[in-house]
């Protein structure tokens, strides 16, 4: 505190006129007078999306935007109203607090970085406009499913989620070895879009949805939306569910896991930089 060279901040000079400030403040109530008046909105959900999300997601929320073509993982279509990360049901909206998360830590390994800098309050009007994109938000919000405690991790409940991994089909695409190159990802996927999509490398960290086993845990119950991973609630036990969480963590070795907080190569650090390129223009 008080940097004895510097001026502390009570003794810097006044500035020169305090008209021009007054003005402001009249432009303002003016402003916000008009807006109203006219049925404009003040400072909204859709500016933010227009200021942050758009040259991705594209002017009508869709997907294209105009830097889409330059990404490998398309940006999500909110037209569809069909979302991966959530933690209701398959088939059913995300909650806000699902759109919150993903929004705020972004999706690893793609172009859809973090978006925690533009601020709590804009987060949360983004996320209001994200839900007006697509009718299915009508619908009576479902309630989040709630992840059961982790049990304690042991060889055999990793032995057990090996059994259930096998006996679940899941090699069919993630592979014996959990590294997404199974007998249906050798052939080709498509998602809902119809857009070329692989099985996870499930022996690393991140996830798309982190590294928190938590959320993993929901992947596998609840399903991606709008891709081939099913939801495995009504094939599987909740406890069934974690031992194939700690077996696919016991495949993770320690370089293939990288720290939460750096971005990726590839498509993370291309997402950054087209965010960067785009705020420039602003
Ligand atoms: C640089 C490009 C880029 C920008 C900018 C961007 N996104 Fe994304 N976004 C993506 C991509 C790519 C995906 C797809 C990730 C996937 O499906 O694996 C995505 C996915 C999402 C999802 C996940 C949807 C689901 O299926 O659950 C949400 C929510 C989202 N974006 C919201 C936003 C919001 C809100 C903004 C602006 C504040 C934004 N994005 C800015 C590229 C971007
Ligand atoms: C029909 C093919 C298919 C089957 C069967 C399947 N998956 Fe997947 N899974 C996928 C695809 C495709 C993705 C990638 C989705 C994406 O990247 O948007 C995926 C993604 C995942 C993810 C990653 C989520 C993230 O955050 O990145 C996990 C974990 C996962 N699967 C686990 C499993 C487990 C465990 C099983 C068996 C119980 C299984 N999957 C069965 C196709 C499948």
């Amino acid at each position: 505190m008080g940097d004895p060279q510097g001026t502390p901040l009570q003794q810097r000079p006044p500035p020169p006129r305090t008209r021009p400030l007054r003005t402001a403040c009249v432009a303002v109530v003016v402003l916000l007078a008009l807006t109203e008046a006219t049925g404009a909105q003040p400072p909204d959900g859709k500016q933010v999306y227009g200021r942050h999300c758009e040259v991705c997601h594209g002017l009508i929320g869709d997907g294209n935007g105009e830097a889409a073509a330059r990404l490998r993982t398309k940006p999500a279509d909110f037209t569809a109203g069909r979302y991966k990360f959530r933690s209701t049901m398959s088939g059913a909206p995300p909650t806000d607090e699902d759109l919150l998360r993903t929004v705020t830590r972004g999706v690893r390994g793609t172009a859809m970085v973090p978006q925690a800098h533009i601020g709590a309050g804009e987060l949360r009007v983004v996320v209001a406009y994200l839900k007006t994109l697509s009718p299915r938000f009508a619908e009576p919000a479902r309630p989040p499913v709630s992840v059961p405690p982790a049990p304690a991790v042991t060889p055999e409940l990793v032995a057990r989620g090996a059994r259930v991994y096998r006996a679940s089909g899941c090699p069919e695409c993630h592979g014996d070895g959990g590294k997404g190159d199974g007998p249906s990802a050798r052939k080709g996927m498509k998602d809902s879009r119809d857009l070329p999509i692989v099985p996870t490398d499930l022996t690393r960290r991140p996830l798309k949805r982190g590294s928190d086993t938590q959320e993993t845990w929901k992947s596998i119950a609840l399903g991606l939306d709008g891709t081939p991973m099913p939801s495995y609630t009504d094939a599987l036990e909740p406890g069934e569910i974690w031992a194939l969480v700690f077996f696919l963590e016991s495949l993770v070795t320690p370089d293939q896991r990288q720290p939460e907080e750096r971005l990726l190569p590839g498509e993370e650090v291309l997402g950054d930089q087209i965010e960067r390129e785009h705020q420039g223009r602003h």
